[in-house]
C-alpha cells in the first residue's frame, strides 16, 4: 500500500538520519543518540509486518518515548556542563517547544472534528434503518449527510514547523544542540505526519519541507539528512499517494456513495451497512490517538519544566 511505503521511507529516513549522528564528526555520540537510533531501529524493524496505522502508532510513541529520553538526557547536565551558547539553544527549544503544544491542541481538535463526524453520520444510517423512511426523516438524514460533506470540504490550516530552521539549530557542536536539535526534528516531523492522517483533505501529502539554502556546503547531518527526506516527499508527492488514514478514507468515501444513492432515490441496506462498518472501524481506529496526543503533550510539558529549571540555575 502506497501510504504504508511513505511511513516506511519516512521511517528508514529517520533511521539513517540518527544513524549519521553516530558518524558526524560534529558531536560526540551521546547516549541521547543511541537511545534515538534504537528506538527508531526497533520501529523500522516492524516496518514490514505492520499496516501503515500501525506505523502510524508506532511513530507516534516514538514522539513521545523522544521527550522522555530528553528528559533523562537532560538531568546529566550539571553546572559544569552547560556553556554559555546553550542559553540560546534553550531559548529557542522553548520556543519551539511551545509551538508543538499548540499543535497538540491542534491535533486534538481535528480528532474531536472526526468524532463529531463520524457519530453524525451513525445517526444517519439509523434514521434510515427501517427502510423506508418517513420524508421528514429521510430529509433529516439527507441533511446531516450534507453538512458531513462540508464537513469534509472545510479547509482547516494546520501549522507546520518542520523547518530549514530545526536544521540549523542543530549546527552547533554543543551536546544539548544535539539532545534538542534531535527532539525537535522527531517531534515535528512525527506531528506533521499525525496532522495529515487526521485530516479530510490531504491527498497532496506532506509539503516540500526545505528549501535550497546556501548553508547547505557547510552540511550538518541534520541539514543533509533534511534535504533527504524532502527529495523523498517530493517523490510521493509526484506519485499522489495520500496520507489520509485510511479508515478516514474508507468512511468519506461510504457517505460520498450513500449521499448519492439517496440523491438518485436508490439506498440499499447494503449501503447503510457499510457506513455502519466503516463508522465503527474508524471510531475504535481514533480513539488510541487522543490519549497518544494528550501523553505527547505531557511529556512535552516535562521537558520544558526540565529547562526553566537548567536556565535558572545555571544562568
Ligand atoms: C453545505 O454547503 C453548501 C455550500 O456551501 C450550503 O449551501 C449548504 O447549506 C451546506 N449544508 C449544510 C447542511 O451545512
Ligand atoms: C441502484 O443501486 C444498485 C446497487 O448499487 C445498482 O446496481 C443499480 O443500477 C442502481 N439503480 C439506479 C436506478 O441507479
Amino acid at each position: 500500500m502506497k501510504t504504508s511505503s511513505m511511513l516506511r521511507s519516512l521511517t528508514n529516513f529517520l533511521v539513517k538520519l540518527l544513524a549519521s549522528s553516530a558518524v558526524a564528526p560534529l558531536p560526540a555520540t551521546t547516549s541521547f543518540g543511541h537511545q534515538l537510533t534504537s528506538q527508531l531501529n526497533t520501529i523500522q524493524s516492524q516496518t514490514d509486518s505492520q499496516n501503515a496505522n500501525g506505523l502510524l502508532h508506532a511513530l507516534v510513541d516514538a514522539a513521545t518515548t523522544t521527550q522522555q529520553i530528553t528528559l533523562n538526557s537532560l538531568s546529566d547536565f550539571t553546572t559544569t556542563t552547560c556553556q554559555p551558547s546553550d542559553r540560546k539553544i534553550i531559548d529557542d527549544y522553548l520556543d519551539f517547544n511551545v509551538k508543538m503544544l499548540d499543535t497538540c491542541n491542534q491535533l486534538t481538535e481535528k480528532i474531536d472534528t472526526i468524532r463529531n463526524y463520524e457519530e453524525s453520520l451513525k445517526v444517519v444510517s439509523r434514521l434510515l434503518e427501517s427502510g423506508q423512511p418517513h420524508p421528514t426523516t429521510l430529509a433529516r438524514a439527507k441533511h446531516l449527510l450534507d453538512s458531513c460533506h462540508n464537513a469534509t470540504e472545510t479547509k482547516r490550516p494546520f501549522k507546520r514547523f518542520f523547518s530549514q530552521k530545526l536544521a540549523q539549530s542543530s549546527s552547533s557542536d554543543s551536546k544539548l544542540a544535539e539532545i534538542l536539535g534531535g527532539s525537535k526534528a522527531v517531534t515535528s516531523l512525527v506531528c506533521e505526519i499525525l496532522g495529515t492522517a487526521l485530516s479530510f483533505k490531504s491527498k497532496r501529502g506532506l509539503r516540500p519541507l526545505l528549501q535550497q539554502t546556501r548553508s547547505v556546503s557547510s552540511s550538518t547531518y541534520w541539514s543533509c539528512s533534511l534535504q533527504q527526506l524532502q527529495k523523498q516527499i517530493r517523490e510521493h508527492q509526484k506519485s499522489g499517494s495520500s496520507m489520509m488514514l485510511t479508515e478516514l478514507h474508507q468512511t468519506v468515501k461510504a457517505a460520498h456513495y450513500l449521499r448519492n444513492q439517496i440523491k438518485g432515490r436508490n439506498t440499499t441496506s447494503d449501503d447503510l451497512e457499510e457506513l455502519k462498518r466503516r463508522c465503527e472501524e474508524l471510531e475504535k481506529e481514533i480513539k488510541p490517538f487522543e490519549e497518544k496526543v494528550k501523553e505527547m503533550y505531557k511529556h512535552l510539558i516535562s521537558v520544558r519544566m526540565a529547562l526553566l529549571g537548567i536556565l535558572s540555575s545555571q544562568f
